[in-house]
C-alpha cells in the first residue's frame, strides 16, 4: 500500500494523514485512518529529547532503507484471543495467590486493555465472592477480560466444588485452571456449563478455561474432550444438561493453555522455548486424536517475562498470548506490602531460589523465590534438609535446635503449643495424627513457619523482615535492571499499565525491528534497545 499526502514537514504529513482518506493500490479499498492513529498506537506522554522514551522515536526514524514495517502492540499475540476476551492487548495480568493480584489489579488491568486474573486461590470462597463484588463495582459489570483462579485441591475435599458453585452462580466467565496433574470433575462441570449451540451451528462458550500447564501430558488432557466418564457423573448429578455432555464430548475443555515456563511461585523452572514447542507439538497431535480445529486452541506463554525482549521472543514464537506475574507483584495494586515491595525491586535476575512449599512440604515441593534480603529460602531448605533425617525435635542435634528456635523466633515447644492450638479448631484428626508422630509435629512447625512467611510479607510485619517468603522469578530482577534510571525504577510509578504498556511496546519495537532485519535492511545492535517511559 502506498499513502500520498499533500504536507511538506514531517509533523504536518503526520497530521494530515490522520484525517486522510486512504486507498489500497491493490483492491482500490477507501478508508478513514484516524481511527487506527487513536486506536492502535500507545501514547506517551514523554516528550523531551533528555527523556529516555525519546531515544525511541529517534530511533524509529532511523529507517535506512526498505519499507518500514508496522506493528503495533495490539498486533502481538493471536487476534481471536482479544476478540474471545474482549481486551485490547494479548496480554495477561497472571493470578497470585491469596489475593496479591488484587481486585483493584484486576480493575487496573481490564482497564488498561489487559486480561487480568484475581489471586483467588488460598482464599475462602466467602473472601473470593467479596473479590468478585469488588471487581464487578470497579468494572461497572460490563468488561468481560478478568477471570479468577481455580487451584486444584484434592487435600481440601469440597473446596474445589465450591469454588466452582460460586463462580457459575456469579457469572465469571473466565478462570485460570492451575495445578492440575489430571482433570477433576470440577474444571469439566466448569468447562461443560458453559457450552451451547449458537445459531450458526458451530459450539458457543460462556465460560473459558484458561489452562496453566508446565508440561504436554498436562496440557493434553485439557486440550481434548473430557473423560466420558466425568460428562455421565455431571449428567447424572444434574450438573450439567445431557445437550451439554454432548457438546462437551467433541470440544477441548480449555481453549486457551498457559504455558508456564521458569517462574515466580509454584514452577517446574521449565525453559520456555522447548516448553513451548513441546505443547505445539501435543496440540497438533491431541487435534488429530479427536478431530479438533487446532486453531481453536491457543497455546501463551509466561514465565521470565520481565522485559520487552523476553515478551517478543514470546510473541515470536507465536504465542497467542502472555502473561507476566512476578512483575505485577511489585506494583502499586499489589497486595504485597510495601516492605516486601521495596525488597522485590532491589532484586537482580539471579536474586531467586527454590525454597520448600509450605502446602507439601513433606512431599519435597518447592517454589521459587526471592533470596536477596531474606533469609526465608536458606532458612527453609535447612528445615526440610533436617526433616529428612531426624524424626523429632529431641532428635536434632544441639545445633540444628539452635538454628530452628533461632529461625522460629521461640521455643519448639511454644511454637509447637501454637500449632496444636490451631489444629484443635481447625482439623482435629491432624491433630490427634501429630500427638502420636513426633517428626509429623516437626511438620507441621516447620510448614507454620514456611506459611506464615508469606504472611509476614504479605501484611509487613517488620519484626520479621528477614523471614519473607516472596514468591518471585527471574523476570522481576530482569525487570529491574531493564527500568534502572528510568521513571519505572521508581515504585511509586510501577503500575499494572505502566508495566504492561512499556513491555508491550517494547515488543512491539523490537519486533519491528527484527522483521526489517528479515526484510533485508542493516539494522545495528542498539537498535533493538527499549526504554521505558510513562504512558498517559
Ligand atoms: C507471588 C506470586 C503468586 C502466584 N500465585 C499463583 C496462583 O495462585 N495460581 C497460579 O496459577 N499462578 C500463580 N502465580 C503464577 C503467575 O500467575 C504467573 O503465571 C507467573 O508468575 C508468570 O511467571 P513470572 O513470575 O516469571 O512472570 C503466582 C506468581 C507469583 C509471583
Amino acid at each position: 500500500m502506498r499513502i500520498i499526502y499533500p504536507a511538506k514537514s514531517c509533523t504536518d504529513a503526520i497530521s494530515a494523514l490522520k484525517t486522510t482518506t486512504i486507498q489500497c493500490l491493490d483492491c482500490n479499498q477507501k478508508g478513514n485512518i484516524a481511527a487506527v492513529f487513536a486506536s492502535s498506537r500507545l501514547q506517551s506522554g514523554a516528550t523531551a529529547s533528555t527523556d529516555p522514551v525519546e531515544r525511541r522515536t529517534a530511533l524509529s526514524r532511523q529507517q535506512p532503507t526498505g519499507q518500514s514495517q508496522s506493528v503495533y502492540p495490539e498486533w502481538l499475540g493471536d487476534r481471536s484471543f482479544t476478540r474471545t476476551h474482549g481486551s485490547r492487548f494479548a496480554y495477561v495480568v497472571g493470578e497470585m495467590a491469596r489475593g496479591i493480584a488484587t481486585p483493584r489489579m484486576v480493575v487496573e488491568a481490564v482497564k488498561a486493555g489487559l486480561v487480568g486474573f484475581y489471586g483467588s486461590a488460598g482464599l475462602r470462597p466467602e473472601t473470593i465472592a467479596d473479590g468478585i463484588s469488588e471487581i464487578e463495582s470497579g468494572l461497572g459489570g460490563k468488561a468481560p477480560a478478568w477471570g479468577a483462579n481455580l487451584i486444584h485441591s484434592p487435600q481440601q475435599p469440597g473446596y474445589e466444588r465450591a469454588v466452582v458453585d460460586l463462580f457459575l452462580s456469579r457469572g465469571v466467565a473466565r478462570v485460570s485452571a492451575s495445578a492440575f496433574m489430571s482433570l477433576s470433575r470440577e474444571i469439566v462441570r466448569y468447562s461443560a456449563s458453559g457450552l451451547s449451540r449458537a445459531p450458526d451451528g458451530k459450539v458457543a462458550r460462556s465460560t473459558h478455561v484458561f489452562a496453566k500447564v508446565s508440561r504436554a501430558e498436562v496440557a493434553r488432557q485439557f486440550m481434548a474432550p473430557p473423560p466420558q466418564k466425568f460428562l455421565g457423573e455431571l449428567v447424572a448429578a444434574g450438573d450439567i444438561t445431557a445437550e451439554q455432555a454432548e457438546l462437551a464430548a467433541h470440544a477441548s475443555v480449555a481453549t486457551d493453555i498457559t504455558a508456564e515456563a521458569d517462574s515466580g511461585g509454584h514452577t517446574d523452572n521449565r525453559a520456555a522455548g522447548p516448553l513451548f514447542s513441546s505443547l505445539v507439538q501435543a496440540r497438533r497431535e491431541t487435534c488429530k486424536i479427536h478431530t479438533l480445529d487446532a486453531d481453536q486452541i491457543r497455546i501463551g506463554l509466561g514465565g521470565g517475562i520481565g522485559t520487552p525482549w523476553a515478551a517478543a521472543s514470546a510473541f515470536q514464537m507465536g504465542a497467542a498470548y502472555i502473561i507476566t506475574g512476578s512483575v505485577n507483584q511489585a506494583a502499586l495494586e499489589s497486595g504485597l506490602s510495601p516492605e516486601g515491595r521495596a525488597l522485590l525491586a532491589d532484586a537482580g535476575p539471579a536474586d531467586v531460589a527454590m525454597a520448600p512449599a509450605a502446602d507439601m512440604f513433606e512431599q519435597g515441593v518447592k517454589v521459587q523465590v526471592l533470596k536477596r534480603g531474606t533469609l526465608f529460602p536458606m532458612r527453609g531448605n535447612r528445615m526440610w534438609t533436617i526433616y529428612q533425617t531426624r524424626d523429632s525435635f529431641a532428635a536434632c542435634t544441639p545445633e540444628e535446635q539452635k538454628f530452628i528456635e533461632t529461625a522460629l523466633g521461640e521455643p519448639f515447644t511454644a511454637a509447637w503449643e501454637r500449632t496444636r492450638t490451631f489444629l484443635a479448631d481447625s482439623n482435629p484428626r491432624e491433630l490427634a495424627k501429630a500427638d502420636a508422630n513426633l517428626k509429623y509435629q516437626l511438620a507441621l512447625v516447620f510448614r507454620r513457619y514456611l506459611f506464615f512467611g508469606a504472611q509476614w510479607a504479605r501484611e509487613g510485619d517488620v519484626s520479621r523482615l528477614r523471614d519473607y517468603q516472596i514468591w518471585c522469578g527471574p523476570a522481576m530482577g530482569a525487570f529491574n535492571e531493564w527500568v534502572c534510571g528510568t521513571p519505572l525504577e521508581t515504585l511509586a510509578n510501577r503500575s499494572v499499565k505502566q508495566i504492561a504498556w512499556n513491555l508491550l511496546d517494547g515488543a512491539a519495537h523490537i519486533t519491528r525491528m527484527q522483521a526489517r532485519r528479515a526484510s533485508g535492511e542493516d539494522i545495528p545492535q542498539t537498535a533493538f534497545d527499549y526504554r521505558p517511559g510513562i504512558f498517559d
